[in-house]
This record gives C-alpha cells, structure tokens and sequence, in this order.
C-alpha cells in the first residue's frame, strides 16, 4: 500500500483490483478509520462451514510447529465452530493485555493501520475467502486476520511489540522508512520462526494460517535460510510475496523483539539510504543456517 495517498485514491485502487466484480469489503459504511460492522449474522452457513475446514486443516498440521503461545491461546478463543463473533474474543483480549479486534471492510491505508496498532486495535477483515481460495489466497480475509492474528495478542510481550510497530510506522512515514519498516512486520509477525527448548516453532500469521507453508517453514534442507533475527539485517531484507518465504528470522524470545525495536530507528534508516538491498535467500558470510541439509 502506497501511504501517500489520499482515501479517494485508496479506494479507487481497491475498486480497480477488484476487477469490475463485487467488492468484497464495504467501503461505504465505515467510519473515519475504516472500522465497519462486523454483522456476523450475515455470514452463510456454507461459510461457516467453510472456516471449520480451514480450522481443522490447520488443527491437523499445528501441534508441534506453532508455538505453544499460539496453541494455548487459540484453545481458550474456541473459534472451531465457526466464523468467530468479534466482540466475543475482543472482550477477552482487552481483559488479558488491553488489545481490542475492530471490524474492517479489508486491506486499509497504512496511516490508519498504523494509528490502530499504535493504540491497540487490531483491524480484522469481515469477510472469508471462496472455496477455490482454500489453499491460497492473495490478500488477508477473516481467517488469516483472526485465525493468524489474534492469538499472539493474548500474549503480554508480543501484544507491546505490536503496539510499538504502530507507532514506529507512524514515525517511519515521516522518515521515508517505510519500505524498511515494512520487511520487519513481514519478516516477524507474518513469517516469524522463534526457537524453544523443543525446537523452532512458528509464530508468523502469514505461516499459521497457510496450508503449506507451516510444513515447508520448518523442512531443513529446503533453498530457504533459517537465519538469527538481526534487525537491521531484516530492514535490509527483500521478501517474496507470491512464494513461500527464502528467508525466515528465528528470534530467541518476544522479548527480544521489544527490546531489539526500542532505539530510535532514524540513523538505521539513513545508514539503509547508502546500502544495496539483499535479496531474500542471500546469507552473509558471517551468518550461520538453522535449519541445514540433514
Ligand atoms: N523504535 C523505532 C524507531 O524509533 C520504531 C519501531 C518500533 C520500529 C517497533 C519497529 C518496531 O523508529
Ligand atoms: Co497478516
């Protein structure tokens, strides 16, 4: 998403991709931060029907992959059933580390997506994918946002983490550091690996809510590196979009996260200006692979 928009814009683009079809978010009744109605009753029970098996798809391959944070989390929200009731989990969240889900119509301008972060509001997509979309699917729908998502907000750490990210893309819009920031957020809420005593486990929504990718993630010998998390290093980290990832950042706690993203980022981003781009799939001469050819 280009931040320099106006909405106007914003939503020209979105009616532009959506090729002529139906869009699938409502664009027209939000509010001034793109926070609509969920209106849960208006789902179909074929869609109900279609969130069970995506839930159970991913109840199959999870134990022993995701993180017991996420494990023990997703458990307790007790989402199996159907397409969650947002104000239900929301109330809990708020209850356990002050986050709340909002309800949005789907992909939303990055100011105002960082202003939610920025004071704990997670923006959830209303509506679910196709059928054929099963296996894949291009842009975040309500099972990747709640499925993926929300269960790390339960955790104290992780949910700081998140909060800081919000300001910290506030601020690198200002900085021109967005491109930078962004890698960050792909390369650790949406495909971020963490290692436990019982091995490297998943914490990356974009991998928890995919099909292949929680299998594949964590396959030693694949051509992806398995790399510590050195954050200046991930700022300076292409990413694949249409694949899965070359390169996952394994971090050793959440709390290395927060900690690692409280300095002032200006002088990195300068620094950045002046440096080539890496290429996912690049490793450093220094650096060591995780997950090696058995
Ligand atoms: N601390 C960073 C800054 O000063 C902001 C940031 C927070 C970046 C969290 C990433 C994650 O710019
Ligand atoms: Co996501």
């Amino acid at each position: 998403m280009d931040t320099s928009v106006s909405n106007e814009d914003f939503l020209a683009t979105v009616a532009e991709k959506s090729n002529g079809a139906a869009l699938r978010g409502d664009y027209a009744h939000m509010d001034a931060h793109y926070v609509v109605q969920q209106d849960w009753a208006a789902y179909t029970e074929a869609e109900h029907d279609l969130w069970r098996k995506l839930y159970q798809r991913q109840m199959a391959l999870l134990p022993g992959r995701a993180c017991d944070e996420f494990i023990e989390a997703l458990a307790k929200m007790d989402i199996s059933a159907g397409i969650p009731v947002f104000e239900k989990t929301s109330k809990e969240l708020f209850a356990a580390t002050g986050w709340t889900i909002v309800a949005v119509p789907g992909l939303i301008p990055e100011l105002t997506f960082f202003d939610h972060l920025a004071n704990r509001r997670f923006p959830v997509t209303v509506w679910l994918r196709k059928p054929e979309e099963f296996n894949y699917i291009v842009e975040p729908d309500v099972f990747h946002d709640f499925f993926g998502h929300v269960p790390l907000l339960f955790n104290p750490v992780f949910a700081d983490y998140m909060q800081r990210y919000g300001q910290g893309g506030l601020k690198a819009m200002r900085l021109g550091g967005l491109d930078e920031l962004a890698r960050l957020y792909w390369y650790t809420v949406e495909f971020g690996l963490i290692n436990t005593p019982a091995g490297i486990r998943i914490y990356g929504a974009g991998i928890l809510s995919s099909g292949g990718e929680v299998e594949y993630c964590l396959t030693p010998g694949t051509k992806s590196r398995h790399i510590r998390l050195d954050i200046e290093r991930c700022l300076r980290t292409l990413y694949k979009i249409d694949s899965y990832q070359e390169t996952y950042f394994v971090i050793d706690s959440y709390q290395q996260l927060f900690d690692g993203t409280a300095p002032d980022f200006t002088p990195i981003y300068q620094k950045l200006k002046s440096m080539d781009v890496l290429p996912a799939n690049t490793l450093l001469a220094d650096e060591i692979e995780l997950l090696p050819a058995l």
